[in-house]
């Protein structure tokens, strides 16, 4: 069974799906949810959910970004996890903190990478005439938003769409596809997975 440690810095909805996911005979289970936010709603839903949570506000340490990982990583370390899974985390992780966990650390971005790595993935894709938007799986390297694709889910955009309305169709695509990616990977599995809306 592997474990797994998810980090968040809001409301968590990935980390519930995957959380939810790991189930029966799902080869992994949760072992941590962690936030850089102690307010994060996320973290409530995980304790509902009866998973160990940690916070560690990032905001003390300033631009002092290896301090703070380093207090992160005293709780992630003490769960043991084999996968590390970013589910809406947003802090900017260092190097350093990359290599630790490179090849079994995910992420899930909301955009069709290598399209609109960063912010405003939604409003960047409107602003093009995209006719499709979705969701990427991928494992974390050093560079943001980048490294290998476990896979990919694609939405329509329609006509009248806002940011908020795409974000909300790419985000129930995200609840499938993340937990998917997960499973295919804590089974050694590296074939991306392609869906369709
Ligand atoms: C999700 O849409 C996720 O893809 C995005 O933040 C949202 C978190 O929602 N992640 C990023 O933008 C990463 N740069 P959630 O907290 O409900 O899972």
């Amino acid at each position: 069974m592997k474990r797994v440690a998810i980090l968040i810095s809001g409301g968590g909805s990935n980390m519930v799906a995957l959380v939810n996911s790991m189930t029966g005979d799902h080869p992994a289970r949760p072992v941590l949810v962690a936030s850089n936010d102690p307010a994060a709603s996320g973290l409530e839903k995980a304790r509902a959910a009866g998973v160990s949570t940690a916070a560690v506000d990032h905001r003390p340490f300033g631009k002092d970004r290896a301090g703070f990982e380093a207090a992160l990583l005293r709780h992630i370390e003490a769960a043991e996890p084999d996968i590390l899974c970013l589910a809406g985390f947003m802090r900017v992780l260092t190097p350093d903190f990359v290599a630790r966990f490179e090849g079994r650390m995910l992420n899930i971005h909301p955009s069709l990478l290598p399209k609109y790595p960063g912010l405003h993935t939604h409003q960047r894709a409107l602003d093009a005439g995209d006719t499709l938007a979705g969701c990427t799986v991928h494992q974390v390297t050093a560079v943001l938003d980048d490294g290998p694709i476990l896979g990919q889910a694609q939405v329509p955009v329609l006509q009248g769409d806002t940011a908020d309305t795409l974000a909300a169709r790419v985000l129930v695509q995200e609840h499938r596809l993340y937990p998917e990616a997960l499973r295919r990977f804590a089974l050694g599995q590296s074939e991306p997975i392609f869906l369709n809306a």
